[in-house]
C-alpha cells in the first residue's frame, strides 16, 4: 500500500517534524542516568531481581499470564494477599490494584465523576488525570497551578458532587502540590480531593509508603493513586481509600473491568519490591542525600524532589543541549512542547540513590559550562 494513502497520518508528522518535536523511540544504554523514574534504582537491582525470581519458583508453577478480567478468571490469591499488604501499607481501608497508573487514573476520574458533577484539576496535572477527566460525563476544569485562590474560585461555582484532583510532586517541574491547603479548601466547599502520589510512591513515608502517609493527611483524601512503575522498580499501581470507594471501582471502573488482570509473575514482584526497600531504608536516604547534593551545586535549583527541571526555551534548543550531554556521557532528557507549554521547554533530570557524587558534579559542571 503506498504510503500516499495514508495523508492524514503523515500530515501530523511533517508538522511535527518542522516544529522540531518529532518523537523518535530510541534506546540508551552505557550513560550516568539521569532520565528514569527509577529513583531508587530498584529496576536494576540483582539482590530484588533475584528475590522475585525465587519467589516466583517458590510459589509457582505461576500462569504466564492474567488469563482474564479480575472478574473473571484473573483473579488469582497473589492478588488478593497483595492488596491487603497495600492497605496496611497505605493505611487504608482497601487497596485495588491496576494494570498502571495510566489506567489508574484514568479510571478512577471517569468512574466516580457523574454528569452534573464537577471535576477541578491542576493546569500542570498529568496527562492521564485529564483524561480521567474528559472521558466521565461530568463537567471539568483546570485551574492554575498550585493556585489556591483560582482553585477555590471554581469551587464556590462548582455543582453536584465535585472532585479537586492534584499530584503530591509534579511531574513535569518536581513541585509540591500544597496538599494541606489543597484539602482545606475541599473540606470547606464539600468537595473530594484524588491525589496521585506517582513521584512520590517509595520515595516518602515509612517503607515507601508516600508523602500524604508521611505527612498524616491520607485519612483526609478521598482517593489516592500510588504507581510501581517509578521509584518501585516495577510495573502498576494501585488506587487507596474507603472500602466503599473500591466496590465501587470493582463495579463501575471500566479500565478495571474491562482489561486482562497483570499476571501473577507481575503481583508478585511488587509485593517482593516492597519487601525489599522494607528491608533498604538507605535507598530513599541515599536519594534524599543526592537531591542535597545536586541543590548545594546548582544555584537556583528551585526544586526539592528528585525531578529537577532545567528550563531551556526552544525544541530545537532544549535538543541540543541534551545531545551535548549525551556525547559528555549523560543521559538528561530534553522535554520538548507540546508535552510541556511552549516556551517553557526543559531538561528533566532525575536524581536517583545510585547517581554517584562524581557523576552528579560532572552533570552540574557541564550544565554550567552551557550556561
Ligand atoms: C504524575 C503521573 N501520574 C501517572 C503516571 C502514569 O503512571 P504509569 O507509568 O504507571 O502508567 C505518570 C507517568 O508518567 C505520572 O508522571
Amino acid at each position: 500500500m503506498s504510503s500516499e494513502k495514508y495523508s492524514f497520518l503523515s500530515r501530523p508528522l511533517e508538522t511535527r517534524k518542522s516544529e522540531g518535536n518529532l518523537r523518535k523511540l530510541d534506546t540508551v544504554t552505557g550513560l550516568s542516568d539521569f532520565s528514569s523514574n527509577d529513583y531508587l534504582g530498584l529496576s536494576r537491582d540483582l539482590a530484588l531481581s533475584e528475590k522475585i525470581m525465587e519467589r516466583a519458583l517458590r510459589e509457582g508453577p505461576l500462569a504466564n499470564g492474567g488469563t482474564g478480567s479480575r472478574l473473571l478468571s484473573g483473579n488469582h490469591r497473589h492478588y488478593v494477599a497483595l492488596e491487603k499488604k497495600l492497605a496496611t501499607l497505605f493505611q487504608a481501608e482497601g487497596s485495588l490494584v491496576f494494570n498502571s497508573g495510566y489506567a489508574a487514573n484514568q479510571a478512577l476520574i471517569a468512574a466516580v465523576a457523574q454528569k452534573g458533577d464537577t471535576i477541578l484539576y491542576d493546569q500542570l496535572a498529568h496527562v492521564c488525570i485529564k483524561e480521567g477527566a474528559w472521558l466521565s460525563k461530568a463537567d471539568s476544569f483546570s485551574y492554575l497551578h498550585n493556585n489556591l485562590a483560582d482553585l477555590e474560585r471554581r469551587l464556590i461555582h462548582a455543582q453536584g458532587n465535585v472532585f479537586v484532583v492534584t499530584e503530591t510532586v509534579f511531574s513535569m517541574d518536581g513541585d509540591f502540590a500544597p496538599i494541606d491547603e489543597t484539602l482545606s479548601l475541599c473540606e470547606k466547599y464539600g468537595a473530594h480531593l484524588i491525589v496521585d502520589e506517582a513521584h512520590s510512591t517509595g520515595v516518602y513515608g515509612h517503607g515507601g509508603s508516600g508523602w500524604l502517609v508521611q505527612e498524616a493527611l491520607h485519612d483526609r483524601v478521598f482517593a489516592r493513586v500510588y504507581t510501581f512503575g517509578k521509584a518501585m522498580g516495577v510495573h502498576g499501581a494501585c488506587v487507596s481509600g474507603s472500602q466503599r470507594l473500591i466496590d465501587y471501582l470493582v463495579n463501575f471502573a471500566r479500565g478495571f473491568i474491562y482489561t486482562t488482570s497483570l499476571p501473577p509473575h507481575s503481583i508478585l514482584s511488587i509485593d517482593e519490591a516492597f519487601n525489599y526497600l522494607a528491608d533498604h531504608s538507605e535507598l530513599p536516604e541515599k536519594l534524599h542525600q543526592n537531591i542535597a547534593f545536586f541543590r548545594s551545586q546548582v544555584a537556583g535549583a528551585g526544586s526539592q524532589t528528585s525531578i529537577q527541571p532545567i528550563m531551556v526555551a526552544g525544541n530545537d534548543q532544549a535538543k541540543a543541549t541534551a545531545n551535548a550531554l549525551k556525547e559528555k556521557g549523560l543521559d538528561v532528557r530534553p522535554i520538548l512542547s507540546p508535552t510541556v507549554k511552549r516556551g517553557t521547554e526543559r531538561l528533566r533530570i532525575s536524581l536517583h540513590a545510585h547517581n554517584t557524587h562524581s557523576e552528579i558534579r560532572q552533570l552540574c559542571n557541564a550544565l554550567e559550562q552551557m550556561g
